[in-house]
This record gives structure tokens, C-alpha cells and sequence, in this order.
């Protein structure tokens, strides 16, 4: 593979076949049940794991054990990682376990190992996801800060020792380095400073993934009024920065079916005239997710090429409070011609996606999907690792579930319940942008909202705001900007194709 070897986070991922292999360390997986063995090592490593085990290793999940071997082993040095029971192992596992890995080597001074994939049931798969796992842990966010003094040098290259060096292992790697790459761009662009990514550089990267068979387009200011996008100007009136809706295209040469994304971009939420508590606005660069989840999606599309044309509109502005911000009681007219009124300002994704989703629904996409970070009530619900789905095509809820299944995002569906929908009536408009109830029911009330301006055809929602953020530091995921759902979002478009 010699030059096509990914290289992401300073971390060179190659492969190379067994026959072929000469190291020093070697990282070796085990399953919890099956003692002693190491997975793909065969009767050399009997010993090994046999004193491994006798020395308190139960290979439980992510747990980690350093050895010496004596005898005809090619290593000078193993290091165990369990995968927990055989019952509940799934690609996710692979995920969270692999990450050990590049703190244990680097705790050991070392900045390259090989790694012996263990192909227990999907070769591919399981090249792809040690792959994911290896590239996403290796994630930093450091742009912003001096590098630490006495920080370990971090590992540079995994070898993944293998079989066979075929075609599933060269596809297995590069899949896994696309998907890292799309989740590494959301997450860049969701832990970058909201002052330094404003709307207008968010917009600016959009325009960064314009080239074939992408094209990009940018309203603002006169453009978003001839359009009659009433929700966005509303939202970005408060902001220094005026507020942008980006479209945009990707169109293979055979298209089976039309998808549109809609992503909520709110740069900043400080929850506008209606503002947030100190506390809660602290993570509020965040409130773009969707936005970033969509364009990280885009970034990728040209080397993945799924047959599906897909539309993506970014519904990007800054909630912000001042002289010029919209205010509790105004109406807006969003561009379906449906009136709001704006009780709570801090209720602006659904103020925002009105008019990106009307505007998706107008073009007559197969399907919508909305990604936004909707909801404090979904966190309460779901916590920070469950997005909350919902919509009117059970189909799609579906495909959604499954490919999360297999990304290792968790999705868990909310019924839109249709006799709450009185509960957003307005005496003064058609609707009001938030429920009667003290909140109740708050994420499906948000869906239900959202229904309201995206068609008569499939649509679905998916509320982000738990799992978009994580406040620590996860298996392969540094606290901030998840990424989330960008892996989930490619394996259902490809899916599809
Ligand atoms: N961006 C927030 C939702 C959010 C909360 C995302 C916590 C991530 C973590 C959204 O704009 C918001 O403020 N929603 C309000 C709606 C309410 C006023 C109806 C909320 O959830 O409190
Ligand atoms: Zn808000
Ligand atoms: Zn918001």
C-alpha cells in the first residue's frame, strides 16, 4: 500500500501479512472465555496465555496486560487486550478496545506497534472499525495550546499484522480512514472557538468541500429575504455576524435516490433575548453539530462515492441577545409561508430548521433527514451517549437504527405523538415555537414542530443534543465535539445505494 497509507492525528495505519512480519511488540486480543488463547497467535502463544492468566489477566473488556515471551514468538514484548465475553462482542467492541492501545504504548515510550487484527467474523468490518477505533483515539484538539512538557511522544504507527494482506484488509483500512476523517472534521469544527467559527467561517468551510461532483451554494443577507427565510434572519438578527444558509450538492453520475441532510448551525446558542444561565451557554459552540455532522459527511462523498444524490442545507446563525435581536412575542414568516411566534428566543433551532427544512421539502428529496441539537430535554432523557429519533417514515427509522447499530452510535426512537401538536397552536400565528407544559415532553414537542415544515413525504429527525458533546473523556473519544452521527450517517447513505 506504500504510499496510500493513511496518515491522520500524526498515525500511520499500514498492514502486513504474518508470513511477512519482524517487531518488537506486539499487541494480541483475547476473548474472556476462551483460556488460554490469543486470538490469531495458534499454539506459539499457548504458554503465554496460560501464564497470562494464571498471573490474574481475565480479558475483560478493555483490560490490559504487559508480557515478556520466552520461545518462538517473533516479539520481544506482548501486550494482551481483552475483548470482555465472546456473547456480547460486536464491532464496537473492537472500537473501545483498540483504544487502549495508544495510551498503553505510549505510557511504554514506544511510538510504533503492530497489532494482530484478530478477524473473528466480518474481515472487512473489523479492519475498518480497528481502524476507526485507532485513528478517533488518536484525536486531539490541540490547535489552541502549548504542547505539555513532559507529554509522552504519541504513537506514530500501527502495523496491523494479518492473515492474509487481501483486498478486504487494503478496502477495511480505507473505509476506516474516511470515516474517521469526516468524524475528525466535526469534531474540529465543533471544538473551534465560536468567535472564531462564526457563521461566516462555517460557511467558508462549506465552500472548502465545493469541488466534483459537490457544488456549494451560500445565501445571505438580500438573498434570505427574497427567499422568504423569515426563521434564520430572525434567529441571526441578534448576532454581529449575519446568518447563512448553505446548500449543498452531491451528484454521482447514477443516482438511485435523492437524500437531503438539514443540519442546525447555531455557531453560538446563548438562548438570545430569552438568555441562557452562565452554566448552560458553556458548551454552546456545540449547537452546530448537526451542521458539522453534515459537511463531514460531504468531505468524504467523493472517495466513498455512493450512488445517492445528496442534498445537504446548513441552516447556519448566532443566537445572540442585543439591540437588533428578535424578542419574545415577534412573528416571523418562515419560508413555507407558515407564521411563528417567537415566545422563547432560546428555541431557535426549530426557528432555523423551518425554513431550511421547508426549503429541503420544496426541492422533492426521497427522503429528509434533520440533524440537531434540538432539545436540553433529550439529554434528560436519553443522556449524553442516545440520540432521540423521530418521524413519519418508519423505513427510514429503520436503516437508521441498524447502521448506528453497526457505527457503534446509539439511536433510540420517540413517538410523535399528534395530540400533543395543540399544545403549539398560537393565538396569534400558526404556530408558537415552544409547548404549554412546562416543558413536557420537550423533545417530541421539538419534533413535532419540525414536522410541521418538512413535507408530506419521509422524514426524520434526529435530536443530538446528548451525544453531539461528551464533558469527558470517552474510549476513542476526547471530551468535546463528538463527531456524532457522521460514521451512522455514511454506512445508511451507502446502504441505500
Ligand atoms: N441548543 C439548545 C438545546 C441543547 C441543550 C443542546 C443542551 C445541547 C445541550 C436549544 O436551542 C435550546 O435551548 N432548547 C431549549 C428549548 C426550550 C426553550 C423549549 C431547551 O431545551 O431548553
Ligand atoms: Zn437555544
Ligand atoms: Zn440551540
Amino acid at each position: 500500500m506504500n504510499n496510500s497509507e493513511p496518515t491522520m492525528a500524526g498515525l500511520k495505519i499500514s498492514a502486513t501479512s504474518l508470513k511477512k512480519w519482524k517487531g518488537d511488540t506486539l499487541v494480541v486480543f483475547a476473548f474472556q472465555e476462551e483460556s488460554p488463547k490469543l486470538l490469531g497467535l495458534g499454539k506459539e502463544a499457548f504458554a503465554l496465555a496460560a501464564t497470562a492468566r494464571s498471573d490474574g489477566f481475565k480479558a475483560r473488556e478493555r483490560e490490559t496486560f504487559i508480557l515478556r515471551p520466552v520461545g518462538k514468538l517473533p516479539a520481544e514484548r506482548v501486550l494482551l487486550i481483552g475483548l470482555g465475553k465472546k456473547t456480547g462482542y460486536n464491532l464496537e467492541t473492537l472500537r473501545r478496545s483498540v483504544s487502549k492501545v495508544l495510551t498503553l504504548a505510549e505510557n511504554l515510550g514506544l511510538t510504533s506497534i503492530s497489532l494482530r487484527a484478530p478477524m473473528i467474523k466480518r474481515g472487512m468490518e473489523e479492519v475498518q472499525a480497528l481502524t476507526e477505533g485507532l485513528f478517533l483515539a488518536a484525536y486531539k484538539f490541540d490547535r489552541h495550546q502549548a504542547p505539555a512538557d513532559e507529554a509522552p511522544k504519541p504513537v506514530s504507527e500501527v502495523m496491523l499484522i494479518v492473515d492474509d494482506l487481501n483486498s478486504d484488509v487494503k478496502k477495511g483500512i480505507e473505509r476506516g480512514e474516511f470515516f474517521s476523517a469526516a468524524t475528525t472534521l466535526a469534531r474540529d469544527l465543533i471544538n473551534e472557538p465560536p468567535s472564531r467559527m462564526n457563521p461566516e467561517r462555517l460557511a467558508a468551510e462549506a465552500l472548502k468541500v465545493n469541488q466534483s461532483p459537490i457544488s456549494v451554494k451560500v445565501y445571505e443577507g438580500k438573498d434570505l429575504e427574497k427567499m422568504g427565510m423569515g426563521g434564520i434572519i430572525g434567529v441571526g438578527a441578534g448576532g454581529a455576524v449575519p446568518p447563512r444558509l448553505v446548500e449543498l450538492i452531491y451528484k454521482p453520475s447514477k443516482a438511485r435516490k435523492i437524500v437531503a441532510l438539514v443540519g442546525k448551525g447555531i455557531t453560538f446558542d446563548s438562548g438570545g433575548l430569552s438568555l441562557k444561565p452562565a452554566q448552560s451557554m458553556e458548551t454552546m459552540k456545540d449547537d452546530m453539530s448537526g451542521a458539522a455532522a453534515v459537511l463531514g459527511v460531504f468531505s468524504v462523498l467523493p472517495k466513498l462515492r455512493p450512488n445517492v444524490e445528496v442534498r445537504g442545507y446548513l441552516a447556519i446563525a448566532e443566537n445572540m441577545p442585543g439591540g437588533r435581536a428578535q424578542k419574545p412575542g415577534d412573528v416571523l414568516k418562515a419560508f413555507n409561508g407558515k407564521t411563528i411566534e417567537v415566545l422563547n428566543t432560546d428555541a431557535e433551532g426549530r426557528l432555523v430548521l423551518a425554513d431550511a427544512l421547508s426549503y429541503a421539502a420544496s426541492k422533492k428529496p426521497d427522503v429528509i433527514i434533520d440533524i440537531a441539537t434540538l432539545t436540553g430535554a433529550a439529554v434528560v432523557a436519553l443522556g449524553h451517549l442516545v440520540a432521540g429519533v423521530m418521524g413519519n417514515s418508519p423505513e427510514t427509522i429503520r436503516a437508521l437504527l441498524s447502521a448506528g447499530k453497526d457505527s457503534g452510535e446509539q439511536l433510540w426512537e420517540l413517538p410523535l405523538v399528534k395530540e400533543y401538536k395543540q399544545d403549539l397552536k398560537s393565538k396569534i400565528a400558526d404556530f408558537k415555537n415552544i409547548g404549554g407544559r412546562r416543558g413536557e415532553a420537550g423533545t417530541i414537542i421539538g419534533g413535532l414542530f419540525l414536522q410541521e415544515f418538512a413535507g408530506e413525504g419521509p422524514w426524520v429527525h434526529l435530536d443530538i443534543a446528548g451525544p453531539s458533546w461528551s464533558d469527558s473523556d470517552q474510549p476513542y473519544c476526547p471530551t468535546g465535539g463528538t463527531g456524532f452521527p457522521v460514521r451512522t450517517l455514511l454506512r445508511y447513505l451507502e446502504n441505500l445505494a
